[in-house]
């Protein structure tokens, strides 16, 4: 059965086996099409088992890039069968990634750097808000100029590629390790900040990287675990396995992607565990299929750094770039050799891979580095990146490097101030009892929690974080800081100005234990602000939902005898919060990671000088209990496939889930607070496309981002805001959609499909505006494999947060079964 299956696919491949060795695992995983059966065969739809999409589809550089194309169809012209090999495949240096240059060419290698946040094998660069909290903002202007501001760090210190930014994981599970990287769970508003993250970091020059392509909703076991301890030896197990059904995949998984893509993003980075049993980086229904043929993906598939499992199967599968080149664990064991390099020039000398295939890869390289300009006076490497790389240290390079960039430049400028704007702006006030906040001159402050003052083991990846403020997560996603502004000392810098009094007190062992009143001055302060944390870090996913050191307790022995109690938390996203009804808890912030500016960005909010404009983009249960979509931490089994994650919530995660399922939370999706009140005056929508909606899009030619009608907007929708409060102040207006009776089962209550964020004086009038585009009022059709508009009503809801909607109007795109049941 199995290699009856395998003869049967393997017709439709390009290549027979190959002799070269490194490709004999890519040919066995090939047969892993054939094990996984699935689970549930109408729950998985299409491709439990990963349909063949061969062959790699060719760049033709429609959307924009079509004079890029020609330039990298004359370079490709030019090279040798080696050389093309170099440019395909990475090779250690000075900077994260490295494709080495062709001097005889003039093309000076491409330098490819981390992450999200930050430039991060830097010095002098800033570190900018997470992902999460960018996210946070809900502010379309503010992605974009964080993606700006960090793409021209990257850029000045000659850096081609930003691996930047992260919408997978999207955020299934609460515990995901990495979720802080990327922005919300809602694919909607993780779509709006791909597209400004990209549209930011490519005005600025450089490429942008949208990560990891697709399903990397787990780090538990992202990788195969190998008896020689990570390097090329026999494995153990093979990595988990996301199996997402088809609708799951385009409606949640794939949404932001489509969104990167329609920005036009240079890159994607494909992601380390398989999918549907076929490892991401060479599952040729996933790369081929939905990113390049369904996307009109014109750019390059890079690995992860060595999610790179095969040769051939890699290269036909749809894989462009093999990084960081060579094989072993993270695709680090630079000795070991490569599946790509030497290799690619054997398999085609042997007629295994076609030199129109390798050409392909090196166009789709070469067209965004032309688009951008990136060939004209591109800043030179900065040498002090070379030092600071521990991933590919001096000691391993093999080839020449010139490092022509000015020596520690400082690439900073004035960010400093951007990103304290920013991380104010993506400040969550959940609670605000007896309008506690904003502060008022207090005469006597006390600062308690480990969180509240300075980093005390480095400004880099510290090894322990028990004691200081956390502004990033760690792994590849976080970013060296050249100075930490702590909530502390900006407390007791604003504090000074008003003549308080500052006590502090930053150990949560000795606090959670001890009777608060025995430490405070024999009057109680007049504010308590306890300072909590929640670490994060790529490769493990969280434990526990709480926050970290004792927090809880912490805030029970604060609040039982101060009766005005503030709770900030700098956390990695999603926490539960025991204590948020004590009423003593007067108040509550989620200020999550804001980087460098952070004590500044807090105090701006803290006393007024800023209205806290955060919402909050994923929801806040009352119980970790709440939560469904669990991350797989065991399988209590051996077999070699067995690490299996199946996606069976389907489209039902956070707010999505807790609606379906009528489940209270303690703060929703969308929540937050002003310092005033907002009011909705009467909707208005407008049909922009005629009265003869179709069900199905037009199909037109495929452009970046998919089919261009699914882009097309069919109404504007607009409602005036009203700030009825007595201060000026900013809000986000929020619509969702709630799909006619017609759709399929487990269609979600209610979705989001447009935000936006005004800010008006005390009893000012603005106007939010919403465009509906036909994507956002669709669902993907797993038979007609396409979107489709549902006949009959649509409800449409405005308010301010996914569960405050005050008012609601109907819409009827596509006549048909008009009954609701509601
Ligand atoms: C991460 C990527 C990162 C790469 C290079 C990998 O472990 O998953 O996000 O870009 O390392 O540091």
């Amino acid at each position: 059965m199995r290699n009856s299956l395998v003869l049967a696919l393997s017709g439709l491949v390009l290549a027979p086996a190959v002799s070269a060795q490194a490709y004999d695992s890519g040919d066995r995983d090939r047969e892993d099409f054939s094990w996984v059966q699935p689970k549930n065969t109408t729950i998985l739809g299409p491709y439990g088992h990963v349909p063949p999409v061969y062959p790699s589809p060719n760049a033709t550089g429609v959307g924009g890039w079509e004079d890029a194309l020609q330039k990298a169809r004359d370079f490709v012209a030019q090279l040798t069968l080696e050389e093309k090999a170099d440019m395909v495949t990475g090779q250690p240096g000075p900077c994260v990634g490295n494709i080495v240059a062709i001097p005889r060419l003039g093309f000076n290698g491409i330098c490819l750097h981390d992450g999200p946040l930050a430039i991060r094998v830097a010095d002098y660069a800033s570190v900018f808000m997470a992902g999460v909290s960018a996210a946070s903002t809900w502010d379309r202007e503010i992605l974009y100029q964080r993606g700006l501001a960090m793409g021209r760090e990257f850029k000045a210190k000659g850096a081609h590629v930003a691996l930047s930014p992260v919408c997978g994981p999207l955020g299934r599970s609460a515990y995901s390790g990495r979720n802080w990287e990327g922005f919300s769970p809602d694919p909607y508003l993780t779509g709006v900040a791909m597209e400004e993250t990209i549209l930011g970091h490519q005005d600025a020059g450089v490429q942008a990287t949208p990560k990891h392509f697709i399903g990397n909703e787990q780090e538990i076991m992202r990788n195969p675990t190998w008896k020689t301890n990570g390097t090329v030896g026999e494995k153990v197990q093979e990595a988990i396995s996301s199996n997402i059904d088809d609708r799951t995949m385009h409606e949640l998984y794939l949404w932001p992607f489509a969104n990167a893509i329609h920005a036009r993003a240079a890159s994607v980075m494909c992601s380390y565990q398989r999918l549907n049993g076929t490892y991401a980086c060479e599952n040729s229904k996933a790369v081929n299929g939905l990113l390049k043929e369904e996307l009109g993906f014109q750019g390059y598939v890079m690995s992860d750094w060595g999610s790179t499992h095969s040769g051939v199967s890699s290269i036909e599968g749809g894989l462009d770039m093999n990084m960081p080149g060579g094989l072993g664990g993270y695709g680090m064991n630079w000795k070991a050799g490569s599946f790509f390099g030497g290799n690619i020039t054997r398999a085609v000398n042997n007629g295994t891979v076609p030199v129109e295939r390798v050409d392909d890869m090196i166009i789709r390289i070469m067209t965004p580095y032309y688009w951008l300009g990136q060939d004209k006076d591109f800043p030179g490497i900065d040498p002090s990146t070379g030092d600071l790389n521990t991933f590919s240290p001096r000691s391993t390079w093999v080839r020449e490097f010139n490092m022509t960039g000015e020596r520690s430049v400082d690439v900073r400028g004035d960010h400093g101030a951007l990103i304290r704007k920013h991380g104010a702006a993506a400040t969550i006030l959940l609670k605000n009892e007896n309008k506690t906040l904003p502060l008022k001159a207090p005469k006597s402050i006390a600062v308690f929690g480990n969180d509240a003052g300075q980093i005390t083991e480095g400004f880099y990846n510290q090894d322990e974080y028990e004691f200081g403020t956390l502004v990033a997560g760690g792994g590849s996603g976080t970013g060296r800081l050249t100075y930490l502004v702590d909530p502390l000392t900006a407390i007791n810098a604003r504090a000074a100005q008003d003549g308080s009094l500052v006590q502090q007190w930053l150990n949560n062992t000795l606090i959670a234990k001890t009777d608060v009143r025995t430490l405070w001055l024999p009057t109680p302060p007049d504010v308590c602000l306890v300072f909590l944390k929640t670490w994060a870090e790529e490769a493990a996913d969280r434990a526990s939902l709480h926050v970290d050191y004792d927090g809880d307790d912490v805030v029970d022995s604060v609040a039982r005898y101060c009766s005005n109690t503030v709770v900030v938390t700098h956390s990695s996203g999603i926490n539960v919060m025991p204590w948020a009804n004590h009423p003593n808890v007067t108040a509550i912030i989620a200020a999550h990671f804001p980087g460098q500016e952070s004590g500044n960005s807090l105090v701006d909010v803290l006393y007024g000088d800023v209205d806290p404009s955060g919402r909050l983009p994923y929801t806040i249960a009352h119980n970790a209990s709440d939560y469904n979509a669990p991350i797989v931490t065991d399988i209590q089994t051996d077999g070699f496939y067995d690490w299996q994650s199946w996606f069976d919530e389907k489209l039902e995660i956070d707010y999505r889930y807790f609606d379906a399922n009528n489940i209270s939370v303690l703060y929703e999706f969308g929540f937050g607070l002003s310092y005033s009140t907002f009011e909705l005056g009467e909707i208005n929508v407008e049909n922009v496309a005629g009265s003869n909606i179709t069900s199905r899009p037009e199909h037109l030619p495929v452009q970046p981002g998919g089919n261009p009608a699914l882009w097309e907007t069919l109404y504007n929708v607009s409602i005036p805001v009203t700030n009825t409060g007595d201060v000026d102040g900013t809000t986000v207006a929020q619509l969702y959609i709630t799909l006619p009776d017609s759709a399929p089962e487990g269609t979600p209550v209610r979705q989001l499909r447009g935000f936006d964020k005004l800010s008006l004086a005390a009893g000012q009038t603005g106007v939010a505006n919403f465009e509906l585009m036909r994507r956002d009022l669709s669902y993907w059709d797993v038979n007609a494999q396409d979107w489709v508009i549902p006949k009959g009503e649509f409800v449409l809801s405005v308010g301010f947060s996914s569960r405050d909607l005050p008012v609601t109007t109907t819409l009827t795109p596509v006549k048909g079964c008009t009954k609701r049941k509601l």
